[in-house]
């Protein structure tokens, strides 16, 4: 049985306890510092920003965060320039932006994934839910989002990418 929190505000001891489990799961920066230079401290600083986090116990064992998502940040400017122009003029500005979702190995296929995705987005004032992953449709992560209604909107800004959308408008008419 895990535990789930969620918390709008985060103390350097909170990107410490999330950085073990993102580096297990993400592993794309070589360092504790230099996730928290490059990515950490200014997203956790975002206006909207909100991280869910599941224990086992005491142990960390999954993460979700993300923050409102504004014209003028690099990755809505450059979703903008790979989204069909109207796709983009709907979505892009004031929407929430799912940045990362991880489940240590372990502890996957429990239903982990899922309920962080759940209670970050619950009771969200966004209208639009934007992330960015895989454009393999059979990864977990892909599944995953489409069973929770997400659909895609276009391809993402990187290879092999896509990005996905969600009104918060569809969790009312389910
Ligand atoms: C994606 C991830 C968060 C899912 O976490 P999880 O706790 O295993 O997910 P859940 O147990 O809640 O599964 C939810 C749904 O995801 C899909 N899913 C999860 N693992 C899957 C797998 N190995 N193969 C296929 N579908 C899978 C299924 O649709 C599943 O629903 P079901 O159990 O009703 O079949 C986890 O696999 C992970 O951390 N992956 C690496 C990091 C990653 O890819 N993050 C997303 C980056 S965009």
């Amino acid at each position: 049985m895990v535990r789930l929190s969620v918390i709008e505000s985060v103390w350097v001891e909170d990107g410490a306890e999330v950085w073990p489990v993102y580096e297990a799961v993400l592993g794309d920066h070589s360092d504790y510092q230099s996730w928290r230079e490059a990515v950490w401290d200014r997203h956790a600083a975002r206006a909207g920003f909100r991280l869910a986090r599941a224990y086992d116990g005491e142990l960390l064992v999954g993460f979700a965060y993300g923050y409102t998502g504004e014209n003028g940040q690099w990755w809505t400017d450059n979703a903008r320039k790979v989204l069909q122009p109207d796709i983009g003029a709907t979505w892009l500005g004031g929407h929430f932006e799912l940045v990362s979702l991880g489940v240590r190995d372990a502890h996957r296929r429990g239903g982990i994934g899922r309920q962080l995705m759940q209670v970050l987005v619950q009771d969200l004032p966004h209208e639009r839910l934007l992330l960015m992953t895989t454009s393999d449709s059979a990864h977990a992560a892909r599944r995953l989002y489409a069973s929770e209604g997400w659909h895609v909107l276009g391809p993402g800004t990187g290879d092999e990418t896509v990005i996905m959308g969600k009104r918060t408008a569809d969790v009312t008419r389910a």
